[in-house]
């Protein structure tokens, strides 16, 4: 099986920590290790043929470095001259492991979600990859506990009895009025962005329905049967150059006819903004998620959070709070607007 890494996005709802050069996966918010590390030493033991990491230009060379230690499975970064969403990058992917190796079976992940049990988590990747090898597409479906919109939906067609269920339909980020339709209908679970499925029958879903995406791949051409990517950057970069970004949600799940979901409870969260934080990380007595910092003074407070700077922190007559303190910038925010934290990006780069 390949490991196939999307880690191309920006995570602006994690400023000031997370910067374009430093996204969130590159970010170690739980200390020590990054969010991408940790996404790559998890599917070590499942003996990947290859680990893929898809990225843009201004984050490679830190990728890179990150990824330097790992030995024993071959790591390729790949780089995109700029970001055109998951259905070019997942497209490019399958490109190349189909012309080495037709009947490869492919895993996607986005780099930076946080999982709680590792070995459920492989065990439901390698259930994934017996019906994959089908011909289906496989998504891994998350049980929804809140009418979160942020998130893609995936109805169920039946109940996943034996482990999977063939998918009704697929709906990306609805409106909190659906969202909570679905989530009382109990026959939806979340998209978890976790897809297992053969390159080639990927490519044959975005032929269908991603028929100029399909035309700008078909481009790729490979001058010897050695694996080596470096040789295809100017090409990737020529591809690029004509293509319009399209997640493979709205291209292709949405449309593709032979879904199956397989329900995952691994304990999972995308870790979205700050205030996703205290769902995967433990709190002090008082309910404080204290991080990078050299501890912590509570009177009259509770369920706060902050990311530190070192320094000792003090909360005080305060709750639902989120200080980020950075060299050069603080973030105050309460718990409840956090994800208007990437409005902060969109003004500062407005402002220039
Ligand atoms: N290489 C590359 N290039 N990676 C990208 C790009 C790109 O242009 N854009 C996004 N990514 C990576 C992100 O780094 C992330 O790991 C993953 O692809 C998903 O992109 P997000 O931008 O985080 O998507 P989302 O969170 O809005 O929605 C997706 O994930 C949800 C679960 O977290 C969808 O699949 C939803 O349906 C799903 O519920
Ligand atoms: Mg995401």
């Amino acid at each position: 099986m390949y490991i196939v890494i999307l880690a191309g996005g920006s995570g602006t709802r994690f400023w000031p920590l997370s910067r374009k050069s430093t996204p969130k996966q590159l970010m170690s918010v739980f200390g020590g290790k990054s969010m991408l590390q940790r996404t790559v030493e998890r599917v070590l033991p499942l003996d990947p043929k290859r680990v893929m990491v898809i990225t843009n230009a201004l984050q490679a060379a830190e990728t890179r470095n990150q990824l330097a230690y790992i030995d024993g499975v071959p790591v390729d970064v790949i780089e995109e001259p700029v970001g055109r969403n998951t259905a070019p990058a997942i497209g490019l992917a399958a490109s190349i492991i189909a012309r080495f190796d037709p009947d490869g079976i492919m895993v996607v992940l986005p780099a930076d979600h946080y999982i709680v049990d590792e070995e459920t988590f492989r065990a439901t990747l390698a259930s994934a990859r017996s019906v994959a090898v089908s011909g289906a597409l496989v998504t891994l479906g998350i049980t929804p506990t809140r009418p979160e919109t942020g998130y893609g939906y995936i109805e169920a067609a039946a109940p996943a009895d034996s482990g999977a269920a063939p998918v009704q339909r697929f709906v990306e980020k609805p409106n909190l009025e659906r969202a909570m339709e679905f989530l009382a209908s109990g026959r939806f679970y979340w998209n978890s962005g976790m897809f297992v499925w053969g390159a080639c029958a990927i490519l044959d879903q975005i032929a269908q329905h991603m028929p100029e995406l399909s035309q700008a791949l078909a481009k790729l051409s490979f001058e010897s049967d050695v694996w080596e990517i470096s040789d295809l950057k100017p090409q990737i970069a020529d591809i690029y150059r004509g293509i319009k970004g399209e997640s493979i949600d709205f291209g292709v799940m949405e449309k593709a006819k032979d879904v199956q979901v397989i329900p995952a409870s691994f304990g999972w969260s995308d870790v979205g903004s700050w205030s996703a934080l205290p769902e995967v990380m433990d709190a002090d007595a008082a309910g404080h998620v204290v991080i990078n910092s050299a501890g912590a003074v509570s009177v009259g407070a509770k369920e706060c959070l902050a990311y530190g700077n070192g320094k000792v922190v003090a909360f005080v007559g305060v709750s639902d709070l989120i200080v980020v303190d950075t060299p050069d910038a603080l973030l105050v925010c309460s718990k409840g607007a956090a994800q208007d934290v990437k409005k902060v990006v969109e003004e500062l780069e407005r402002q220039g």
